[in-house]
């Protein structure tokens, strides 16, 4: 199973997203979250973000966060924590306030530190700032609350208010489409240094890899991307692998080559020493987060689709 051989393979986990509502609902579907053979990690989909654990200033709620982190306490999985600056599923006093630096700053260190220190000793990563680079062709930083009010300044605050709140976990930045080697990518590049610069600590960077069937680079391509991210001396991770094909029949012909997609990522990371392990972000397309996407592992019915066992093979 595939927590198994990834561990095998010199991985430190094949992980999983869990649903907090489906945990609770679907007897069949908690039951593969708990196989510690197949899922030897585990991140929350939604309970920790900013609208989950903060949703009114001060007003701290940990009972969605605290389903998926009970689970993996109890099957002694890893926790990949997730996540604590982020644009999006950010409560609106927090969007739409009117800060000052001064102000925002004392607002980021709060929630830092009450999440942080609820989970504390339990995450063995967190995904410290989410998704900071836009999409567009110049790679810019998002332009978000934090930006507005800080540029680049929020980098290095939430990072040290992080290490300060759990000096074990392992802090991570974490964003999609890095994986074409474009402006997002050298973008992501400059903001691990420009942490470092800062004086800041960050140990890893995750490559949340939402592709599309088809559309991944080739095993080799992204080993090569992965390695220009450890050789700033930090990890790398696959923290919310999925790849979709929407607007696609999911015919065998689709169902091979997301099987082949499949597995030349995760092959990558195989390939990379300092590339920690492979988080997919849910596994069964009943309750995946794109609808009608065909993008996880198991098909809606419980059944292994082609993509499972080429990744076996990879593994
Ligand atoms: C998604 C969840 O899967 C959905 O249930 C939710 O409605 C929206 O967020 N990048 C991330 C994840 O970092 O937190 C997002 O999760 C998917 C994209």
């Amino acid at each position: 199973q595939l927590n198994d051989l990834a561990v095998a393979a010199g991985l430190k986990y094949f992980g999983t997203a869990g649903q907090e509502g489906t945990i609770t609902s679907d007897t069949t579907y908690r039951n593969i979250i708990n196989n510690v053979h197949e899922f030897g990690q585990l991140t929350p989909e939604n309970g920790m973000k900013w609208d989950a654990t903060e949703g009114q200033p001060g007003k701290f709620t940990f009972q969605s966060g605290d389903i998926v982190a009970g689970v993996a306490k109890s099957n002694g999985q890893l926790l990949r924590c997730h996540t604590l600056v982020w644009y999006s599923q950010l409560p609106s006093w927090v969007s739409n306030g009117s800060w000052n630096r001064n102000t925002l700053q004392s607002v980021i260190e709060s929630h830092i530190s009450n999440v942080m220190g609820h989970y504390k000793g339990q995450c063995y990563a967190w995904d410290v700032v989410n998704e900071a680079i836009s999409d567009d062709a110049q790679g810019n930083y998002r332009d978000s609350i934090f930006f507005k009010t800080f540029k680049t300044d929020y980098f290095p605050i939430a990072f040290n208010a992080a290490k300060k709140a759990d000096p074990n976990a392992k802090l991570y930045y974490n964003d999609y489409n890095l994986e074409y080697n474009g402006a997002k990518t050298e973008r992501a590049l400059e903001l691990v240094k420009l942490i470092k610069a800062a004086g800041a600590p960050i140990d890893g960077v995750g490559f949340q890899a939402h592709m599309t069937v088809g559309g991944t680079p080739s095993r080799s391509a992204m080993a090569t991307l992965l390695k220009r991210f450890t050789a700033l001396g930090v990890e790398v991770a696959y923290t919310e692998l999925d790849i979709a094909h929407k607007n696609q029949p999911s015919s065998s012909s689709v169902q091979a080559q997301q099987a082949t997609d499949y597995a030349n990522m995760v092959g990558s990371c195989v390939d990379v020493d300092g590339c920690v392990g492979v988080t997919i972000w849910g596994f069964i397309d009943k309750y995946n987060w794109i609808q009608n996407g065909n993008a996880a592992i198991f098909d809606s019915s419980f059944n292994k689709k082609p993509a499972y066992s080429a990744i076996s093979s990879v593994l």
